[in-house]
């Protein structure tokens, strides 16, 4: 059977590698696994393969640099990647203990979680086929109405957010606000590229469906890593307990079924542009649907790429 080609970043872990296993089980799509480190890439490679249709690629990709991200398509070319049926940006970071900035001068929570997935989708854009699917894995903590016990986002520019300058009211949470500023940054884009794919005069722009998705609370992923031991020992051991007991926190193999789902289905009730949260169409934050927020937030992101910094 003829597939379509799906690339996920952040496949090596959590829900970019359960994603990753369910959708290669489906004939109809072969997988590249896009990953910083070699050997978690390959140790990642050897998981999807048990139930996959077809080979499972690696791919090498480090968010951290601009320059590995402009290296990602003659990677493809070389692995004989032209066509890409879906997109999905799903790796992140939560940097707590400090702020750390990267080779090219960006605070590294915006650069990985937002930059460097659009520089990204800036350079596969020309491979995505025309009924292309590119899902962005935002969160619920970008909205401080759902209560997720994370701070508010802090959003003023992007600019100051590529700079670190930008580090909130609380100097104490300042780590944990540019993360839910950076999935807030997620909702932007992934609004933003909607909309520009609905105005295009490219039928095959016109037919992508972009949307976000926040796979709600799943404990146990190596997103807390940066965290003190015993918040570490609380969300590898605790919290999925409570998912048991009915709580609001779910299983990373439902979240990845929603997600791969976003993927391989036709459901009209997933609109581009819609935010999708926990498999339900959402309504997020009042501040995430600023429409001039997200447009510059393109601006400066395209400008940060182009030109770095300053
Ligand atoms: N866990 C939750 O409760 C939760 C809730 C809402 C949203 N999310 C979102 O879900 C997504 C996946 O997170 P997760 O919970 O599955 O965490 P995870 O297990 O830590 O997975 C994160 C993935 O991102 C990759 N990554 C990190 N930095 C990278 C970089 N510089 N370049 C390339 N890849 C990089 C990691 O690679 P390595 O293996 O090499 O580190 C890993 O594969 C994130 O976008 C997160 O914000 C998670």
């Amino acid at each position: 059977m003829k597939s379509s080609m799906a690339v996920i970043t952040g496949a090596s872990s959590g829900l970019g590698l359960k994603t990753a296993e369910i959708l290669a089980r489906d004939p109809r799509w072969q997988v590249v696994l896009a990953c910083r480190d070699a050997a978690r890439g390959d140790a990642a490679r050897r998981i999807v393969e048990r139930a996959a249709k077809h080979p499972v690629l690696v791919a090498p990709l480090e968010l951290e640099s601009l320059t590995s991200i402009r290296a990602f398509p003659a990677v493809l070319d070389a692995l004989g990647v032209r066509d890409l049926g879906a997109l999905v940006l799903n790796a992140g970071v939560q940097d707590i203990q400090s702020m750390r900035t990267t080779a090219d001068g960006f605070e590294r929570t915006f650069a990985v979680n937002h930059l460097g997935h659009f520089l990204l989708t800036e350079l596969l854009e020309a491979r995505l086929a025309t009924d292309a699917r590119v899902a962005v894995v935002s969160s619920n903590t970008h909205d401080p109405a759902t209560r997720t016990g994370m701070p508010a986002p802090h959003f003023q520019d992007g600019r100051a957010l590529a700079a670190g300058t930008d580090e909130g009211p609380d100097a104490v949470l300042a780590g944990r606000t540019r993360y839910t500023t950076s999935k807030l940054c997620n909702l932007y884009f992934a609004r933003e590229l909607a909309r520009r794919c609905a105005a295009s005069h490219d039928a095959r722009v016109r037919n992508w469906r972009v949307v976000a998705f926040d796979p709600g609370m799943m404990p146990g992923t190596g997103l807390a890593r940066d965290y003190g031991g015993l918040i570490r020992f609380v969300w590898a051991y605790v919290l999925p307990v409570m998912r048991l007991a009915g709580s609001n926190v779910n299983g990373v193999p439902l979240s990845a079924a929603r997600l791969a789902g976003l993927v391989t289905s036709d459901d009209a009730r997933w609109p581009s542009g819609a935010y999708i949260s926990r498999g339900v169409v959402t309504e997020p934050s009042t501040e995430a649907r600023d429409a001039q927020r997200a447009r510059d937030l393109w601006s400066a992101s395209e400008a940060l790429v182009a030109g770095g910094r300053s």
